[in-house]
């Protein structure tokens, strides 16, 4: 199997998780779980949104998270942005990168964003001017990118012609966001292996939902297209307020646990991160979909029945 040595994580649970929580999540709590993943070495967190807060408010706090958040050296910071106002939000909160949002489908891209895709391109290339203007590096998501939650399969040439157009603009991270967790990892290569090629010199993200238990599966067809850069969200939290059937991101520790034991390196403490997961737990009063908090990494070990041990030592004398 073809995997590569390292790969790059973002956490964006505080942002794709937190923005559908029923309950607000006090500014506080929100600036304690983003300096508990800092502090677990992960190396890019998308740390909330700078949306409508009427439309999202439970991230309408993002400027006071920002401002409060402990800077670790060695994370990039990031905010999701739909339009140049929010731009314009995120870099005079201090983001250092910035990740847009347009879907590739029409219907999604309207529910989300109350625009078309052509003038969601419009607004992301005014958003890409403030970026630049500022020294702020962009990431350029598209939502729906392996099927939409209103008009099923998106066709692989709308799909490119999203990517074209982004890419015209000067786009040169683009991420595949598979909202609504319709993907298979077959599907997924083959967007891959299709797009890669014709956009040389992209630096690829796959972001994934575990909706229908196919995340990943998904990274690891990914992981041998070549990609190296995934999305992933502490305890599996997450989802689209405006995707109807939205589940939770793939889980990061979960994840982690699964590169590591593939002897992939991420540069992430998983026991800081298992630390970080249960506190989320807590601040949002439910369990979470997370594997290896209740399973504990495959290097765990149990004590032996006494009645096997006998039976080992009998076998022994
Ligand atoms: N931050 C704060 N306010 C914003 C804003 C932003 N990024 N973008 C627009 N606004 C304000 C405008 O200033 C305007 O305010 P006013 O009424 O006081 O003049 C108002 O919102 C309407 O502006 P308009 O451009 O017409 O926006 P809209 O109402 O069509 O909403 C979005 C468009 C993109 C702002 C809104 O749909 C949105 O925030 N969506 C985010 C969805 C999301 O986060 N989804 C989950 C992640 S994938
Ligand atoms: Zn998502």
């Amino acid at each position: 199997m073809r995997v590569p040595d390292r790969v790059t994580m973002c956490e964006v649970g505080t942002r794709d998780g937190f923005q559908i929580e029923p309950e607000f999540i006090p500014t506080d709590v929100k600036v304690e779980v983003v300096d508990l993943l800092s502090a677990a070495g992960i190396p890019r967190i998308e740390v909330t949104s700078f949306v409508h807060p009427k439309v999202v408010p439970q991230l309408r706090d993002a400027e006071q998270v920002m401002a409060r958040i402990t800077r670790r050296p060695g994370t990039r910071y990031a905010a999701l942005v739909p339009n140049d106002k929010g731009a314009v939000r995120a870099v005079d909160a201090g983001v250092e990168a910035i990740h847009t949002v347009v879907s590739a489908s029409e219907s999604h891209n309207l529910a989300n964003v109350n625009m078309t895709i052509a003038e969601s391109l419009d607004k992301l290339r005014a958003v890409m001017q403030v970026a630049t203007r500022a020294g702020v590096h962009v990431g350029c998501g598209i939502s729906t990118s392996f099927g939409c939650p209103f008009e099923g399969d998106v066709p692989m040439a709308q799909l490119e012609s999203v990517v074209r157009r982004l890419v015209d603009m000067g786009a040169r991270a683009i991420g595949l966001a598979d909202t609504t967790g319709m993907a298979n990892p077959r599907q997924v290569a083959r967007v891959l292996e299709h797009l890669m090629p014709r956009f040389p010199g992209i630096e690829w993200t796959l972001h994934t939902h575990d909706t229908r238990a196919m995340a990943i599966p998904n990274i690891l067809a990914a992981m041998e297209c070549g990609v190296t850069n995934f999305d992933a969200s502490i305890g599996g939290l997450g989802g689209c307020p405006f995707a109807p059937g939205a589940s939770g991101n793939v889980c990061t520790e979960d994840l982690v646990h699964c590169l590591h034991a593939m002897g992939v390196a991420t540069g992430i403490d998983l026991d800081r991160l298992l630390a970080a997961s249960r506190r989320v737990q807590e601040v949002v009063g439910r369990p979470l979909p997370g594997q290896i908090v209740k399973a504990g990494p495959s290097t765990r070990r149990y004590p032996l029945p006494d009645s096997v041990a006998g039976r080992i030592a009998t076998a022994r004398a």
